[in-house]
């Protein structure tokens, strides 16, 4: 895959195969997000692997799906659930935007699983007080994110915003997404 399709084919997944997400992956979304940019080089972001099946169900119930769809639509059944979640950690005593030096990170995470076929879903609605508890993260050290991971067993395709659509996702007749993104023309103007 070269970088556009990566790009285009890297959606968000939310329905997954009971299949764990091999070391290798693992591997490179550590790697990615070492590698990331990030203001003045300071290294802000951490992470906490959360590979055990045991730790993974704990983590389930902490996490909220698809907040677009009713939950019998958006939130994975017993037997779609992710297999594996990378708790996106910011070391606040190191000054600087952190909130840029994650989204560089979450971008390449996701991008560097999604070169190896695995999904993912970013997670900002998450109980960070539970989580915080469950993962052992301690001050200066911040949660941000939850990222959920594994094989997708749907589609999701880019579909052209419209009136009707707006910004909200939807399912298909298949149970595949629909994404809807603005066009070029609206997202960059040339002077
Ligand atoms: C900062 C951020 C927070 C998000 N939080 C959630 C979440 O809590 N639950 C969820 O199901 N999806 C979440 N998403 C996924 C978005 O809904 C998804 O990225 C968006 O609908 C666009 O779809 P796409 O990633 O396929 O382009 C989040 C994405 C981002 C970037």
């Amino acid at each position: 895959m070269n970088a556009m399709e990566l790009l285009t084919t890297r959606r968000t997944y939310r329905r997954f195969a009971q299949k764990a997400v091999p070391q290798d992956v693992v591997d490179d979304i550590v790697q990615a997000v070492r590698l990331s940019s990030c203001g003045a080089n300071r290294q802000a972001v951490r992470l906490v692997l959360v590979q055990s099946p045991e730790m993974v169900a704990k983590v389930q119930p902490l996490v909220k799906w698809a907040g677009y769809l009713p939950p019998e639509q958006g939130t994975p059944k017993a037997d779609e659930l992710p297999t594996f979640y990378a708790a996106v950690v910011q070391d606040t005593a190191i000054p600087g935007d952190l909130a840029t030096d994650t989204g560089i990170a979450l971008a390449n995470m996701t991008l560097a699983a999604w070169d190896k076929g695995v999904g993912s879903c970013i997670m900002g609605a998450i109980n960070k007080p539970a989580l915080t508890t469950l993962l052992g993260i301690e001050e200066p050290q911040k949660l941000a994110f939850m990222v959920a991971f594994g094989y997708p067993t749907h589609k999701a395709a880019i579909v052209p915003m419209t009136e009707q659509t707006g910004v909200k996702y939807y399912l298909d007749e298949n149970r595949d997404y629909c994404v809807p993104k603005r066009s070029a023309e609206e997202i960059a103007r040339s002077l």
